[in-house]
């Protein structure tokens, strides 16, 4: 079996942490890109780039993930992509295994979900859920505390239910895993870093302002999936691992509060009540036990904190949005 690895969506935020982790562990990285512009960038890190201007378009990369022991989803949910991605992964471990029955021949398949899919988790109070809790997205766009969109809603039931049909998909021709990170911060920055240190949103908050959300830092995450890859990969098909750092979890006040003292912002907050029927944005708890990739795995996050370095990660976004100028 090769130690080679594929990673779908490389130049994406967690795409391109989850490679460098596996090149940084020694693995063959191949990652899947639609913008030939960045080709380089992957370069620079001793990632191969592949590159397609349609990933449902298989046909072009074939050749190549036949040759990868591992196959990582970074895109995440996209309702016809993501079928179309697992149904190609199927087709490859059929064939290398002569379906089935070469079944040491057969690769893993991870994907990327999030934590958002277990609904609000605040029906636990402060105790995170492990993976044995069922998600409870919210119940509707108005009949519910969290204002959720109506796409929001249907959107994380999709997610969920495919993120069953890739576990019920595992065979033995395709072993199967899938991760639900915590939000991501680090480096470049996920899409709370871009929303919020923008200068231009105003200091203020709407409704609740204590809920809490599971953190990791991008570069524990990319150790996260490198554990899972590593594993005996029985013992990680059919398995849903939350990763994120264990006791991370500030709540959306003194986060936005740190940011905004980390940018030097001036202007104080405005307060304002939430006029029913106005979605707010993920007014949820998104707390998240990772104790089972901890416990089975040996994953050890070390980063301390989102809001304890939050100057350095306030930094490291502006150095990263200067570049990318
Ligand atoms: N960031 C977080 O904090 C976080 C936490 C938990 C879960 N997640 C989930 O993880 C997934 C990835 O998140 P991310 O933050 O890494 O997002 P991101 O930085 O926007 O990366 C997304 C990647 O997917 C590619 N992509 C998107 N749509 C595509 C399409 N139709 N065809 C081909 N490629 C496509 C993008 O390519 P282009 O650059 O060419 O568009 C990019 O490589 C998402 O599903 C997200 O919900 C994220």
């Amino acid at each position: 079996m090769s130690s080679s690895v594929f990673v779908i969506g490389a130049n994406g935020y967690i795409g391109l942490g989850v490679a460098l982790a596996f090149r940084r562990a020694g693995y063959r990285v191949y990652g899947l890109i639609r913008n030939e512009k960045l080709a380089n960038t992957l370069l620079k890190n001793e990632i191969e780039p592949v590159v397609a201007q349609a990933f449902d378009d298989v046909q072009q990369f074939t050749d190549i993930l036949n040759t990868c022991s591992i196959i990582i989803d970074a895109v995440g949910y996209q309702p016809k992509l993501s079928r179309a991605l697992l149904d190609a992964a199927v087709r490859i471990g059929n064939n290398r295994t002569q379906d089935g029955k070469l079944a040491h021949y057969a690769p893993l398949y991870i994907f990327t979900s999030g934590i958002m899919t277990y609904g609000d988790t605040s029906s636990t109070g402060r105790r995170p859920v492990d993976e044995m809790v069922k998600p409870r997205p919210p119940l509707s766009a108005t009949g519910h505390s969290s204002g959720s969109s109506t796409s929001d809603v249907t959107a994380m039931k999709e997610r969920e239910d495919f993120e069953n049909l890739v576990l019920a998909t595992s065979s033995t021709a395709l072993k199967t895993t899938v991760v639900r990170p915590g939000f991501v911060y680090g480096g470049q920055g996920g899409f709370v870093a871009d929303l919020f240190y923008s200068e231009s949103e105003p200091l203020v908050f709407q409704g609740r302002r204590d809920m809490r959300w599971s953190w990791v830092h991008i570069d524990d995450l990319g150790e996260g999936y490198v554990a899972i890859g590593r594993a005996p990969h029985v013992v990680v098909d059919k398995q849903l691992y939350n990763l994120a750092a264990p006791n991370d979890n500030p709540t959306y006040e003194e986060l936005r509060i740190a940011m905004a003292k980390a940018q030097g912002r001036k202007e104080k907050f405005e307060y304002k009540e939430v006029k029913p029927g106005v979605p707010t944005r993920w007014d949820t708890d998104s707390i998240i036990n990772p104790a089972k990739a901890m416990n089975e795995l040996g994953w050890r996050p070390r980063h301390v904190g989102f809001v304890e370095e939050i100057e350095t990660y306030y930094k490291s976004w502006v150095a990263h949005r200067s570049n990318a100028k």
